[in-house]
């Protein structure tokens, strides 16, 4: 059985050690009580045996043995206990009391059986004046262990109820103390629930031990982090709400244009630019779709061992009637397979936004190079174009979504880069922009090879 209870757990194993000790303890306890009712019994067996054997004179010349009440009484303590004894002379001549009563060697006492009891037996010398060869006597003693077992009963007791107390004791105090130490989690778990917090920001608890602190520390890290990515979630949908907005203003304005337009030919025109503004749309949700794809966890982790020589050169294939219609020299330059591990779909949507950046910011006329090759157990992937190139200081920011060097002609979202460096970091690689050897602009990407 597993106990999930903190107060249970500790509770447990404060107490049952203790409950184990406390039992060994009484066990030892036990032992002692019995040493002691043995010694005040035997103490009594010996008084009572001299307060007889003081009584033994020579009377008229013949030994008399008469036995003082008092030495029987001294065992009256209400156990209903029988005392025997036996006078005897050093002959073995029975003076007075029971002759089948067993002896105890002297200065010892003996338990011994006795008429369907059990007798704790104590024997004593004794010399009398003018007793002659009957001098030694002895005297012994026995009595029944009724008062000596109630006695180790109580003694007993007593060890008993003080064990139980202070078991009970520690339990209390442990879930006190229990009780005062979780104070701060639970005041934790209060602040976390409470209906009142809706920002997520930092949980106080005052008072808290120094080994809360850094869950509580932990706890609001990690609520800054949500915050932050929800911030971005936010501004994302915000500025994707906003590239959406107008190219479906432009649509609906193309769509009325068109509408009233009576003329067949100017009809013809504002369908066709209608059309044109649709495919931008059209674009534009599908590189949002992608961006949302190629996000940590938006979906299971691939680990696809692709070809990117084969997938460039379909992606070229694709591109090739575009950068005929440019007059751009679409070239791909590869010595053989450039294995690596990922998600191939996505690795394919990054070489198609390189590749379309690369034929779109370039004049016509120009050339456009991918190369691939394995370097140093890396798959290093160049898309190298001679267009306008981007400036230094704008080389950060590009990677930014819907971020667009300003003054641009072309239409695009400014998502592209950003999807590019997204799948990069996610395939476990790295993308960096520099001059192209006759200018313009070449990205290189490194993956680890497969
Ligand atoms: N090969 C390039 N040559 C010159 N400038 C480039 C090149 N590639 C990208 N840029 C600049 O970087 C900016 C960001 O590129 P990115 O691909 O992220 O967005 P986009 O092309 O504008 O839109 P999208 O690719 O989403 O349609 C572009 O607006 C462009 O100004
Ligand atoms: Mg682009």
């Amino acid at each position: 059985m597993r106990i999930n209870s903190l107060r249970l757990q500790l509770l447990a194993w404060v107490v049952l050690p203790l409950a184990g000790l406390a039992t060994i303890n009484l066990w030892t306890s036990h032992g002692n009580a019995l040493a002691t009712a043995d010694l005040v019994t035997d103490r009594m067996l010996v008084g009572s045996a001299r307060a007889i054997a003081e009584q033994v004179a020579m009377v008229d010349g013949v030994l008399d043995a008469t036995v003082p009440p008092a030495a029987i009484e001294m065992f009256d303590t209400g156990d209903r206990d029988s005392v025997y004894y036996r006078v005897e002379t050093a002959g073995g001549r029975l003076l007075t009391g029971y002759p089948d009563l067993p002896k105890a060697p002297q200065h010892a006492s003996v338990e011994a059986p006795y008429r369907d009891h059990r007798l704790r037996v104590q024997t004593l010398g004794h010399a009398v004046i003018g007793a002659g060869a009957d001098s030694p006597i002895t005297v012994t003693v026995g009595v029944t262990l009724a008062g000596h077992d109630a006695m180790v009963k109580r003694l007993w007791f007593s060890a008993f109820a003080q064990q139980l107390a202070l078991v009970a004791i520690a339990g209390v105090f442990v879930l006190l103390g229990l009780r005062r130490g979780l104070a701060p989690l639970i005041r934790l778990r209060d602040a976390v629930r409470s209906p009142s917090r809706s920002d997520l920001d930092p949980v106080e608890v005052p008072g808290a031990q120094s080994e809360i602190r850094p869950l509580i520390d932990a706890l609001n890290a990690y609520m800054d982090r949500v915050r932050a990515q929800m911030a971005a979630q936010r501004r994302f949908i915000a500025n994707a709400a906003h590239q959406l907005r107008t190219p479906l203003a432009l649509l609906s304005t193309q769509a009325s244009y068109a509408l009233r337009e009576t003329i067949p030919d100017a009809r013809q025109e504002a369908l066709v630019a209608l059309q044109a503004s649709s495919g931008k749309l059209a674009r534009l949700a599908e590189q949002l779709l992608t961006l949302s794809r190629a996000e940590p966890g938006s979906r299971r982790p691939r680990a696809d061992r692709i070809d990117l020589t084969e997938a460039a050169r379909q992606v070229l294939e694709t591109h090739a009637p575009n950068a005929i219609a440019r007059k751009i020299d679409l070239g791909l330059d590869e010595n053989g397979p450039v294995p690596v591990v990922g998600d191939g779909t996505m690795l394919r949507e990054m070489i198609v936004n390189l590749v379309d950046n690369a034929l779109r910011y370039s004049q016509a006329g120009g050339s456009v190079t991918v190369r691939l090759a394995a370097i140093d157990g890396e798959a290093v992937l160049t898309v190298a174009d001679d267009g306008p190139g981007i400036p230094v200081d704008e080389r950060d920011h590009v990677f930014e979504r819907f971020y667009r060097i300003a003054g641009s002609a072309e239409e695009g979202s400014g998502l592209g880069l950003a999807i590019v460096r997204e799948v990069v970091e996610n395939a476990g690689g790295r993308v960096t922009l520099r001059d192209g050897a006759a200018g313009g602009l070449t990205v290189e990407v490194r993956l680890p090879l497969a």
